[in-house]
This record gives structure tokens, sequence and C-alpha cells, in this order.
């Protein structure tokens, strides 16, 4: 094992794809079939077994959980057969285990690789989150400004009105006054269910997706693999860890954090480059979900380096008995 042979991002991307690519697959059984376990489960095997045939001394950072509650592809767990490059790996085999359950649209299998030391070990805990997409100056807005402010702001930058501007949030009780607020200036608002990693990675390309920006607080590993795609596809991301208790806020010193109070940026959550894909399980505006034929599945993938900011979006036609 070696940390000391080059992260050769361009080669390994192509495998990230199929690692991608394989947990949906193995989810598509269970689209619909109201199991979110299940479907979790069956991606979590596949992710980590195509994992395994990688030529990296991978280390999970972002994962399932700590070593105690996810006996796979935990907080820490080393992937891959060991011969290659020592990297960073954050994953989320399925990112919507409910929207999957309910086949309900922008579930995605998620999966980002960069080298080792490159990715903020952030604790399963919540994180505030603001997003926009690329071309505009860095701090346009800020986690410390309101949501109104934050609208104005925007529209301001894009030189529209802010009945112009489309946020999206996740559909909380904890997002009613944020709600209210934003909608009180004008804009409009795309509530989703669940999601936020998808969510973010659409005001990446508002001409697509119809939004131009993403608020509100989420699990913070998606956070990071948010981040990972912007960092990708360009766009701002800034972060803020919550913590609920006392145990959350030993989550964090356990991963390393000291300033908890600490705003992260893009790149601070990611420090170096990455390689991102995400393959689609259900229907969704930035890729499409599985397409269930008899004798095949059909998958789309994006796959993204920041390095070249090359993205690519891959069809796999797979035979199913
Ligand atoms: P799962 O795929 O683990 O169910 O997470 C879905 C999700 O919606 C994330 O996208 C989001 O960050 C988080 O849950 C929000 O947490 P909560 O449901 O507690 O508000």
């Amino acid at each position: 094992m070696s940390t000391k042979i080059d992260f050769n991002d361009r080669m390994l991307s192509l495998g990230l794809a199929r690692v991608s690519e394989a947990a949906a697959i193995a989810s598509a059984r269970l689209i619909g079939r109201g199991d979110e376990k299940a479907a979790d489960q069956a991606a979590v095997n596949a992710m980590r077994t195509q994992l395994n045939l990688l030529d990296i001394a991978g280390v999970v950072v972002i994962g399932e959980g700590e070593r105690d509650e996810a006996p796979m592809l935990f907080i820490g767990e080393e992937v891959g057969t060991g011969n290659g490059p020592g990297v960073d790996i954050a994953l989320d085999p399925l990112e919507g285990t409910t929207l999957t359950a309910k086949d309900m649209p922008n579930a995605l299998t998620v999966i980002a690789m960069g080298p080792r030391g490159s990715m903020l070990h952030a604790p399963d805990v919540y994180m505030d989150k603001l997003a926009v997409g690329p071309g505009f100056r860095e701090g346009v807005v800020t986690l410390e400004m309101s949501p109104k402010e934050r609208v104005l702001a925007l529209a301001k930058a894009k030189k529209c009105k802010a009945s112009d501007i489309t946020v999206c949030i996740l559909e909380r009780p904890r997002h009613e006054e944020m709600i209210e607020e934003v909608r009180a200036t004008g804009a409009s608002i795309r509530l989703i269910t669940d999601g936020d990693v998808a969510g973010v990675m659409h005001c990446a390309e508002p001409g697509v997706t119809g939004i131009d920006m993403y608020m509100g607080s989420g699990g913070a590993p998606e956070g990071v693999l948010a981040a990972s795609a912007l960092k990708c596809m360009g766009g701002q991301i800034h972060g803020r860890l919550m913590f609920r208790n006392d145990d959350e806020k030993a989550r964090a010193r356990k991963a390393g954090i000291t300033d908890l109070d600490r705003i992260y940026t893009r790149d601070d959550m990611v420090t170096d480059h990455v390689i991102f894909a995400a393959t689609g399980v259900t229907s969704g505006s930035l890729v499409a979900g599985i397409k269930r034929e008899v004798g095949y599945l059909t998958t789309e993938t994006i796959l993204m380096r920041s390095k070249t900011g090359s993205v690519r979006r891959m069809t796999y036609r797979n035979p199913v008995s």
C-alpha cells in the first residue's frame, strides 16, 4: 500500500462511474416498493463490492455512519485493493432512501474521491447550507444574511427581480419561518421532501433545473458530497455544522473539528481536486432515473472531474436476467 502514488483522477474516474452505476442497478428492483432499508442495503452492498475492485488505498471519510452503527462502508473503512494511490472517499450509496421507496424524483447514488486528506471529516450532524451556481463573485450570498437579504442580493447580482429567483428548500417544520420570509420577497420556492445533494447540484445548472439558490439545514455528510459536486460543476456552497446536544459536539471533536462555529466554504470542505459520480435512481432533472425494460436496465450517470471541469453524462444499458 502506498500513499505516494499519484491520484490519477482521469484513469480512476471511469471506475468511479461503475461504482455508482452498480449501486443504482442493485436498488432498481426496490424502487417504489416501500422498503427504504432494503433499497439502501442493496445499494450499499453493491457499492462496496464494486469499490473494492478499484486499485486504490481508499478510506471512507463520509460513509454510512460510525463503525458501531454501520457494518459496511462505515467511516474509516479501508476500501479498494490497496494497490494504488491513497484516497479519501465520500459516498452515499442511496441519497434519498424514502424517495426511492416511494418512487419520487431525484434519488441518486453518489460517490466522490480525492487525494488522501482532501475532504472534511464531517460528523453525522446537521449542517446549515447555502448554495448558488457558478458566475457570481465569492460571497454574493452568505450564511450571515437573512433569507430575505440572500434573495435580494442574488437578484441584484443576476440583474433580475426577486420574483425571478427560485430557491430550493427541504420541506421541514424547522424551515417554516425561512419559507415564509423567502416567499414574502416574491421569490418562488421549490420544496423538496428529501435529497439535498441533488437540491444543491440543481443550482449549478439553473437553465436546466430552474433553481437559483439552495438554503436550509440537512445532513453534514451530504454537505461535503454537495461541495464535491460543485467543485466540479462550479458554484458556491457555505456550511456551518449544527449541534443539538453534547453528544453531537463530541462526534465533531472526535472527527478532528476544533472550531465548532466555523463556516466552511466549498474549498474548505474539499481542499483538492476530486472526481464525482452520481447515477439517477428515480427520475430527475439532472440525470434520468433507471429505465426498466424486460431484459434490461438503463442508467444515466453524471461523471465529473474538478481538475478539468469536465462533465460526462453516460448511459449504460445493463442486461438483467
Ligand atoms: P437519506 O437518503 O439518508 O434518507 O437522506 C435524505 C435526506 O433528505 C438528505 O438529503 C438530507 O440531507 C437529510 O435527509 C435531511 O435530514 P432530515 O430528514 O432529518 O431533515
